[in-house]
């Protein structure tokens, strides 16, 4: 509540003084004139679900709460396997090669991997906490077309950091500016292990991006792996800070966010 009324008068003061992005400018960003707050500007035909949504993500998991536990979660990954990579402004994202067959099991249903990528800090919370960093694991559904996202967190550790993540720390030369690609050898195998190990949290949610599409089916993974002090940091570099801010109030909340700008 006090978020609403310190926002709402935010927007109001700036009223005269409007600092959206006009038509045909619009880029998102992680702050200011094109950050989450706003997302719904950029494009107010396409984005009307990052202001307007119910099921919005990312989310606190409440393991407390009555929020389900997947059943039947594998990945059935290849060990490791050369990846592209891409670093495209927003994210580092890794996209496997096109004939491997990178099958996912999601809630009884079948998947095929799409991509990759990291944020930092992590976008969905445990019981509050955040983590430095989560990997998004996109998939599709071949015949209805339907999206499902594996969420991996990372706690910072000493030591070389997980098997996963040397692949991406290898290949970051490559991909440090926005528009740069290369390859990258990536091992799944600590993924995929951990996958089938933990609890693992499923909810309907949606892109964390614009335009923040719902009927997101999320497979949020509550057991960390490790990142390394030297990973963490190369790949901080790089994405700075590309999280948006949690969605559990909003979500229960009717159009929270004013449009006090006026047609733009
Ligand atoms: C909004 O998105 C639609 C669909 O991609 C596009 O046709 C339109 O030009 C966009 N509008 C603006 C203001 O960018
Ligand atoms: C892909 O892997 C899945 C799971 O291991 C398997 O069921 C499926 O038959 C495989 N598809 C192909 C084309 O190899
Ligand atoms: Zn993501």
């Amino acid at each position: 509540m006090k978020f609403s009324i310190v926002l709402l008068a935010s927007l109001t003061s700036l009223s005269s003084a409007c600092i959206y992005p006009r038509a045909g400018e619009a880029t998102f960003t992680y702050e200011g004139a094109g950050g989450p707050l706003v997302w719904h500007h950029l494009n107010a035909t396409t984005n009307g679900a990052c202001a307007q949504g119910k099921t919005q993500s990312p989310i606190n998991v409440d393991t407390k709460s009555d929020i389900g536990t997947a059943v039947s979660t594998k990945l059935s990954y290849p060990a490791q396997a050369s990846f592209t990579s891409e670093n495209n402004g927003h994210t580092l994202q890794y996209s496997p090669p096109k004939n491997a067959n990178f099958t996912a099991t999601l809630g009884g249903k079948q998947y095929q991997l799409l991509q990759f990528h990291f944020h930092t800090p992590s976008e969905h919370r445990l019981n509050k906490e955040h983590f430095p960093l989560e990997v998004h694991f996109v998939h599709q559904n071949a015949a209805d077309k339907s999206l499902a996202v594996v969420g991996v967190f990372f706690d910072v550790a000493r030591g070389p950091g997980d098997g996963f993540l040397m692949g991406v720390q290898a290949g970051l030369k490559d991909v440090e500016e926005k528009g740069d690609e290369g390859t990258a050898n990536i091992h799944l195998g600590s993924i995929t292990k951990k996958v089938a190990k933990s609890t693992v949290y499923n909810y309907k949610g949606s892109l964390t991006t614009p335009p923040c599409t719902e009927e997101i089916n999320w497979f949020v993974v509550q057991e960390p792996l490790h990142v390394s002090i030297e990973q963490y940091n190369q790949m901080k570099k790089i994405m700075k800070y590309n999280s948006r801010f949690t969605q559990n109030e909003l979500n229960h909340k009717e159009n929270i966010i004013e449009d006090s700008c006026g047609a733009i």
